[in-house]
């Protein structure tokens, strides 16, 4: 752990020559609201797809300057206030001894699901250098936007990794899943294997997130993406203490963290515990009900139905126009999807949210959002 001094400085280092999606983390005024999209680089993008008929997924991941070409192409074209790393959920699995790979239209599958306490004990968590691969994309990308762009402002760069339970689950189901049900047996079987799971894979997320800040990236987010899963009370139990440690920890390398779920209405409060600097909600629950679910003391990211992105025109507009409404120009708020950008989605509307966002998403002074709310 590094000593709070530290923290301070290395905090203080990030916010200089800081961008408004910094600021937003970390609930400073902006001049307007930022906007990022979780995927924005993937496969709805010709430029991404013309890089992935030449490699495989795990290789643009593998070769930094593939992987920090596809973050920043992504962010130029979209013309965000973020660049989220190119990388996935699953490399840290690699170093921990356990293989996979992505088969098409199936997902992510690993070969040898860990179902026993033995399994568990055999997971390494002493080569976690072997990721230093993402670390140099991170470089990469971070060199590329050092400059401010035109408006005066740095693009954010984002770091990420999995949150225990996500990660657990895949490790544990060996893929997607629709129950959990081996992931839950695991968790209930009351023996040492699932605390031991959770401890091993803080010491690997930590060390992995380390390498990420040391390389430029200015946040950390956390993607829960199937915690949604699970009832309050097996939240609490099982997933909240391992998961406020990972974001301690992390914070205490000196940069805010993103804490991103699904399908996670009734878990907000909880998740709120993680202390985590800001919460990404998905689409189900109206912005402001979300944010007074996890109160002032956070910021909220999101949370557009990635969907609506296939809309006429004046629905998609609508729909941009609601979620900056709720959010009422509050600081802490930064525009984004509820879930992942899908294929298929027409990349003019992503763009011409951006534009939206840039248009409508003026920052208010208390005095004019206390008008505003009168109206
Ligand atoms: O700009 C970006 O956000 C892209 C970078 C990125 C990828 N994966 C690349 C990727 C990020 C942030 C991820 C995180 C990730 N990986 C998550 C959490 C995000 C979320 O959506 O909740 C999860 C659950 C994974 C695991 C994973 N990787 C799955 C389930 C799949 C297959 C799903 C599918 O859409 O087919 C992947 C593959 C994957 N990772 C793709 C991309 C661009 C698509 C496959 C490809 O290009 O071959």
């Amino acid at each position: 752990m590094i000593e709070s001094k530290e923290n301070t400085a290395a905090l203080n280092l990030h916010l200089e020559g800081s961008s408004r999606f910094v600021r937003a983390c970390l609930r400073q005024p902006v001049d307007r609201t930022p906007v990022w999209f979780l995927r924005q680089a993937g496969r709805y993008m010709p430029e991404y797809m013309a890089v992935r008929k030449h490699h495989t997924l795990l290789d643009i991941c593998r070769t930094p300057e593939i992987a920090a070409e596809v973050t920043i192409t992504a962010a130029e074209r979209l013309d965000v206030d973020a660049a989220i790393i190119f990388a996935d959920l699953l490399l840290p699995f690699t170093p921990m001894g356990l293989d996979f790979e992505f088969v098409a239209g199936e997902g992510p599958m690993v070969h040898t699901p860990v179902r026993s306490l033995e399994h568990v004990k055999a997971l390494r968590t002493d080569r976690v250098e072997e990721l230093r691969y993402v670390a140099q994309a991170i470089e990469k990308v971070a060199a590329h936007f050092a400059a401010p762009r035109a408006d005066g402002d740095r693009l954010g760069i984002i770091g990420f990794c999995g949150a225990p339970f996500t990660l657990a689950s895949y490790m544990i189901e060996g893929g997607s899943s629709r129950n959990y049900i081996e992931t839950k047996k695991m968790m209930y079987a009351g023996d040492a294997a699932w605390p031991l799971l959770m401890e091993k894979l803080i010491s690997v997320l930590v060390a992995y997130a380390q390498q990420q800040v040391e390389a430029g990236a200015d946040v950390i987010q956390i993607f829960d993406s199937w915690v949604g899963a699970l009832s309050v009370t097996d939240y609490r139990e099982y997933c909240l203490n391992p998961t406020t440690e990972l974001v301690q920890r992390i914070k205490a390398l000196g940069v805010p963290v993103i804490y991103f779920g699904v399908d996670t209405a009734s878990l907000l409060p909880a998740m709120r515990e993680t202390t985590a600097d800001v919460l990404g909600l998905d689409w189900r629950t109206p912005l402001d009900e979300g944010w007074n679910a996890v109160g002032d003391g956070c910021g909220v990211q999101g949370n557009l139905d990635p969907i609506t992105l296939f809309a006429p025109e004046n629905v998609l507009e609508a729909r941009v126009r609601e979620v900056l409404a709720l959010a009422a120009g509050r600081p802490g708020h930064i525009f984004n999807l509820g879930h992942g950008i899908v294929p298929g989605t027409p990349v003019d509307n992503v763009i011409q949210v951006v534009e939206w966002v840039k248009q409508f998403g003026v920052a208010r002074t208390p005095r004019a959002r206390h008008e505003a709310a009168r109206k």
